[in-house]
């Protein structure tokens, strides 16, 4: 069976596009391949986040990826920070990268051309403990949204460079996108990602947003004025981004739903769109609060790191030998 690994970061509440572009893969992923799940909780604060605000994140975060479907008897559900082989590998591969190629990683680039004051170097950094996160578990691919591509090019040439240098140590991995959410687009302004920062709270649906007020973001979105419902994300960004919400919700290809709205107009569309939403959202609530309730999300998050820990545990000591850290 092929391996697969992905994380997520548990800063801000998830959004729509994290289900789209990440968790609902995962779903998909499960029965066919090996799959390793973790929050991201050590690239959490490269960014200052509140200790109680990055605990309740965490714990509502792998309620809502159980919510969504993934089943801890076929997932290997678990926290960066119980794994310490994540931080060892972690400092080993920032002493493999290069500046010039952090200071070449777009999202590194975005935050401080903002001008943001207080970037850390674990932002800079971070890039090089995401690349220890996928190497200790040698997998065969990790599914990301656009956004990660980046990251895992660089895992590739980590890999490669630590390969070459101390002997055939990592497999070296494939990003894995779907072709329909990679990327999905903030509603209030479609040429941008939905994302956790995002300062208009119209723009992003969160996981656990009211499903009244999301059908509203979603009858409120903006799109164009050329009138018809195409998919043409270069044209039509703030239509094709409903298209894409629509067809992963529901399962629909993108073109019979373009099929259905010939001669009718963005009204209807958004009126459709907002009922998926509302009763997507309304049903992985009732999911994600019984869960909670059950308080089975220890349990799972032990029995997920002893497992994660059995692999990741063999990688170290195998990278600190080829180090010469073991003498
Ligand atoms: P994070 O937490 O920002 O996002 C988690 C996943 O969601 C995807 N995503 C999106 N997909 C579609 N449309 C959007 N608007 C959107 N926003 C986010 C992201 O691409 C990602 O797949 N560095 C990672 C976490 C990480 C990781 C790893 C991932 C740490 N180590 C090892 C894979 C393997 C991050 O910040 O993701």
């Amino acid at each position: 069976m092929k391996r697969m690994l992905s994380g997520i970061k548990p800063t801000g509440r998830l959004h729509l596009g994290n289900y789209i572009g990440a968790i609902s893969q995962f779903a998909k992923y499960q029965d066919e391949y090996e799959l390793f799940i973790f929050i991201a909780n050590e690239h959490a604060i490269t960014i200052p986040i509140e200790a109680k605000d990055l605990r309740k994140n965490t714990r509502d975060l792998i309620a809502l990826y159980l919510a969504c479907g993934l089943d801890p008897e076929k997932v290997t559900l678990f926290l960066q920070s119980d794994v310490e082989a994540h931080a060892k590998l972690g400092w080993i591969m920032t002493c493999m990268a290069y500046m010039g190629e952090m200071q070449r990683m777009t999202q590194y680039k975005d935050k401080t051309a903002k001008g943001e004051k207080g970037v850390t170097a674990g932002l800079f950094t971070y890039p090089a403990l995401m690349a220890a996160d996928i190497l200790l578990y040698d997998p065969d691919f990790v599914p990301v949204g656009q956004d990660q591509k980046q990251h895992v090019e660089l895992t590739r040439n980590l890999a490669e460079r630590f390969n070459h240098r101390y002997s055939d140590t990592f497999k070296i991995p494939e990003p894995l996108s779907q072709t329909v959410g990679q990327k999905v687009y903030s509603l209030t302004d479609p040429t941008k990602k939905m994302s956790k920062s995002e300062s208009n709270p119209r723009g992003t649906i969160d996981l656990l947003d009211d499903p009244a007020q999301a059908r509203n973001k979603i009858r409120s979105a903006v799109t164009d004025s050329l009138g018809v419902v195409r998919y043409d994300p270069q044209n039509q960004p703030g239509v094709s981004n409903l298209l894409t919400i629509q067809s992963v919700l529901s399962g629909e290809p993108v073109e019979d739903i373009v099929a259905r709205y010939e001669g009718k107009g963005y009204g209807e569309l958004k009126k459709e769109v907002g009922e998926t939403v509302f009763t997507f959202l309304t049903d992985l609530q009732a999911r994600y609060r019984k869960i909670l309730d059950e308080k089975i999300v220890d349990k799972v998050l032990e029995e997920g790191a002893a497992r994660a820990r059995k692999i990741a545990d063999k990688k170290i000591s195998k990278v600190y030998r080829k180090v010469g850290f073991t003498i």
